[in-house]
C-alpha cells in the first residue's frame, strides 16, 4: 500500500496559504513550537515582509493517520503517511512555476477566505489544476473572524465547482481549526502517486536553487524510476551531464536519503554550478537510459523568456564592478534573470536586465537594495521591438536608447499577445473601459464561465499591458479580475521614441518608446510629474518632452532655493543641522544630469503611469 500524498495548496493572495501550512508543519511536528517563525515556508525576508509568496518551497511532513469509524475509504488506519506539500506563488508573473508545480502533485486545497469569498487568483489558479488533472479539496478558510461567511463562501464554491456541501471543509489557519481535517481529507481524497520504480528515471524539475557546497539543486518530482547520490544523470532539454552529490528530501531542511523512487518529492544535488543549466520544467534522467533512446522527456518544457528589459545603472561609476558581481549572485537562484553589460553617454556604465514582469523587476531592485546596498538609476522598461531600417537591416532593440534616428527606420514591429482576462461578469463595463482607455487592444470575443462569471479575450500590445495593467485591473475590479497573455506575433506599429529634456540637457534613462498617438498624453503626464519631484534650483529649469527635436510638453520649475528648515520655528539648532545634512545626502544620491540633480525618485515616478 502507497503511503505517499502529494499536494499544494492555491489561493488567491493572502487567503492564508502560508499560515495554514505553518499549523501543518506543527501539527505534524515537522517543526517544534519553538524553532516556529510565522510563515516558515516563505524564506526570503522579502517575501514575509510583503507576505507574498515569491519561491516555491517544499515540505515533506509525517502524518499519523486516524480514520473516523464512519469513514468507508480504503485508507490504511492508524499508520502513517508521507505527505509532501508544495507551495505555490500566486502572482501573474510567476505563473509558469505555478503551473509546474501542479504538474509534480495529485492533488490541491483550494483556499478560499469565508471574508472575501472566491476571487481572481482563486478562479485562475483552479483552472490551472484543474487542467492538470488535480483532485480538489475545496476549504473555506478564516472561519475564526467575526466577519466571515461561510455560508455564502460555500455557496459560490458549490457554483464554481459542482461539489457536494460536505465535500466542503472549514478552517482557520490562524486558530489551527479544521487543519486536521485537511490532512485528513488529503490522505482519503488524494490519489496515491503511481509507483513505477522499476522504469528508467523521470523527474520533472519544477524548481532550482543554488547551494554553497552541493552546487545546483534540482527540486524534483520523481514519476518513473528512481535515483540515488552517485548517479551520473542527464538534464533532457539542457542537453546537459551530471553527476549526482547527494539526493534527498525537505523535512523542511534539506535532509540526505539514501534514494529517491517515482511518487516521491525531493532534490537532486547535481554539483552543477549555473541554475541556468537546471531549469524549471525539465526532465532529469540517468545517462544511461538517455544514450540507449530509452526515454522521453515529460512534456510542457519551455524555456522562459524575459517579458521586457530595464537597464539598471549605479549611482558611482566605480560600483559597476560591484553591482555585476551582486547580479550574478541573484543570478544564482532566479534562472530568469538575464543581464548584460552596456553603457549609455548620460549615465555611464550599467546593465541591460532582463525581467518577466513588474513585479519581477520590483522584486530585483528590492533584494539589490537590501542584501547588496546599490540603488540604482533605472530606465523605463521597455518590450524588445524589431527595427528594419530603410537599408534593408533588420534587427532587435531591447531599449528606446538603441532606436535609430526616425528618417533611417522603414518599419518597428512590436510584440503582441492574446490577452485574457477573468471576472465577474457585473465588472464588464468598467474592464472594456480600462483596456479601451489604456491600451490599443483589439476585442476578440467573450466566454461565459457561468451565469456571474466571463473571460474576456483581447489581441494586445505587450507593451501595453506590462508595466501597470495589473495594478489598474485589480483596483477597476477590487481584486476580483485577473489576466493571463501568451505572446501570438509582432506587428507594425506607428511607434515614436519620445526624449525628456531637463535644462536643455537630453536625460537618456527618461526616454521611452510610444505609440505616435499616445506621445502627446505621455509627454505631458511626464513633463507634470517631473516638475513635481525635482527639486528648485537658483535658475529656471525648463522640462521638456519631444518627439524628433519637435516639442510636444513643457514646464518650468521657478527658481527658488529650497529651505528645509523653513518651517521651523524657534533655535533648535541640532535639529536644523540634521535637516541639512539629510538634505545634502540626498543630493549626493541623486543622479547628477547636465546642471541639474534629479533624485532617484524621479526615476521610479517616471515609471508609474
Ligand atoms: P500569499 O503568500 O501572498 O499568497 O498569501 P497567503 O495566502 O500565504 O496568506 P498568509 O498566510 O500570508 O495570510 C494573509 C493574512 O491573513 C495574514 O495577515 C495572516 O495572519 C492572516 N490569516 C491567515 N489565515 C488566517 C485565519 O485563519 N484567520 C485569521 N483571522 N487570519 C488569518
Amino acid at each position: 500500500m502507497n503511503k505517499i500524498r502529494n499536494f499544494c495548496i492555491i489561493a488567491h493572495i493572502d487567503h492564508g496559504k502560508s499560515t495554514l501550512a505553518d499549523r501543518m508543519l506543527e501539527m505534524t511536528k515537522t517543526i517544534e513550537g519553538r524553532d516556529m517563525k510565522e510563515q516558515l515556508l516563505d524564506t526570503m525576508d522579502l517575501e514575509r515582509e510583503r507576505g507574498i509568496t515569491i519561491k516555491l518551497q517544499p515540505v515533506t511532513m509525517k502524518y499519523s493517520y486516524v480514520s473516523h469509524q464512519a469513514s468507508t475509504n480504503s485508507c490504511k488506519k492508524n499508520s502513517e503517511y508521507v505527505l509532501n506539500l508544495i507551495d505555490t506563488p500566486g502572482h501573474v508573473d510567476f505563473g509558469y512555476e505555478v503551473s509546474r508545480s501542479l504538474k509534480a502533485v495529485e492533488g490541491a486545497v483550494l483556499l478560499v477566505d469565508s471574508t472575501q469569498g472566491v476571487q481572481a487568483q482563486t478562479l485562475a489558479n483552479l483552472y490551472q489544476a484543474i487542467e492538470q488533472d488535480l483532485e480538489i479539496i475545496p476549504v473555506v478558510n478564516k472561519i475564526d473572524l467575526p466577519n466571515s461567511e461561510v455560508e455564502k463562501t460555500k455557496t459560490e464554491i458549490i457554483n464554481l465547482l459542482g461539489c457536494k456541501e460536505n465535500e466542503i471543509l472549514l478552517a482557520s489557519g490562524k486558530t489551527g481549526e479544521g487543519v486536521d481535517g485537511i490532512l485528513r481529507a488529503v490522505i482519503e481524497r488524494v490519489p496515491t502517486p503511481r509507483q513505477e520504480k522499476n522504469k528508467p528515471l523521470k523527474a520533472l524539475i519544477f524548481d532550482s536553487k543554488y547551494d554553497h557546497y552541493k552546487g545546483v539543486l534540482a527540486f524534483v518530482r520523481i514519476f518513473e524510476g528512481q535515483t540515488k547520490r552517485e548517479d551520473d544523470i542527464y538534464l533532457i532539454a539542457g542537453a546537459k551531464k551530471a553527476h549526482s552529490i547527494e539526493v534527498g528530501k525537505f523535512s523542511p531542511g534539506l535532509t540526505a536519503t539514501s534514494e529517491l523512487k517515482a511518487g516521491d518529492i525531493g532534490y537532486i544535488a547535481t554539483g552543477l554550478k549555473n541554475v541556468d543549466e537546471c531549469r524549471v520544467g525539465d526532465t532529469i534522467t540517468l545517462k544511461n537510459n538517455f544514450d540507449n533512446d530509452k526515454v522521453e522527456p515529460l512534456s510542457g518544457y519551455k524555456k522562459v523568456e524575459p517579458m521586457m528589459y530595464a537597464s539598471f545603472y549605479p549611482t558611482e561609476g566605480e560600483d559597476y564592478n560591484q553591482m555585476r558581481d551582486s547580479l550574478e549572485k541573484l543570478k544564482l537562484n532566479d534562472a530568469s534573470l538575464v543581464f548584460e553589460g552596456e553603457s549609455s553617454p548620460a549615465l555611464g556604465r550599467g546593465f541591460r536586465i532582463g525581467f518577466l514582469g513588474v513585479l519581477h523587476l520590483e522584486i530585483i531592485k528590492e533584494r539589490l537594495f537590501r542584501e547588496f546596498n546599490f540603488e540604482p538609476v533605472i530606465t523605463t522598461p521597455s518590450v524588445v521591438y524589431k527595427i528594419k531600417k530603410t537599408t534593408g537591416e533588420v534587427f532587435k532593440i531591447y531599449s528606446s536608447a538603441e532606436m535609430p534616428e526616425p528618417t533611417q527606420i522603414e518599419e518597428i514591429r512590436e510584440p503582441r499577445v492574446k490577452l485574457d482576462i477573468i471576472m465577474p461578469s457585473k465588472f464588464l463595463g468598467e474592464v472594456m473601459e480600462l483596456v479601451q482607455s489604456t491600451t490599443r487592444s483589439e476585442y476578440l470575443g467573450t466566454e461565459y464561465l457561468d451565469e456571474e462569471r466571463l473571460t474576456l479575450s483581447f489581441n494586445a500590445p505587450l507593451a501595453d499591458i506590462i508595466v501597470n495593467f495589473h495594478d489598474n485591473l485589480k483596483s477597476a475590479t477590487s481584486g476580483f479580475a485577473s489576466f493571463s497573455y501568451e505572446l501570438v506575433d509582432y506587428q507594425p506599429a506607428d511607434l515614436v521614441r519620445l526624449d525628456i529634456y531637463v535644462a536643455e540637457d537630453k536625460v537618456d534613462s527618461f526616454s521611452q518608446i510610444v505609440h505616435r498617438k499616445n506621445s502627446l498624453k505621455t509627454g505631458n503626464r511626464i513633463v507634470k510629474k517631473l516638475k513635481d519631484v525635482i527639486p528648485r534650483q537658483n535658475f529656471l529649469i525648463k522640462i521638456q518632452a519631444a518627439v524628433g527635436g519637435k516639442i510636444l510638453a513643457r514646464e518650468n520649475i521657478r527658481p527658488f532655493r529650497k529651505d528645509v528648515t523653513a518651517g521651523m520655528y524657534g533655535g533648535d539648532i541640532t535639529r536644523k543641522r540634521k535637516l541639512l545634512e539629510k538634505q545634502k545626502k540626498g543630493k549626493s544620491r541623486a543622479k547628477q544630469s547636465g546642471k541639474v540633480d534629479i533624485p532617484q525618485q524621479a526615476f521610479l515616478e517616471v515609471l508609474k503611469k
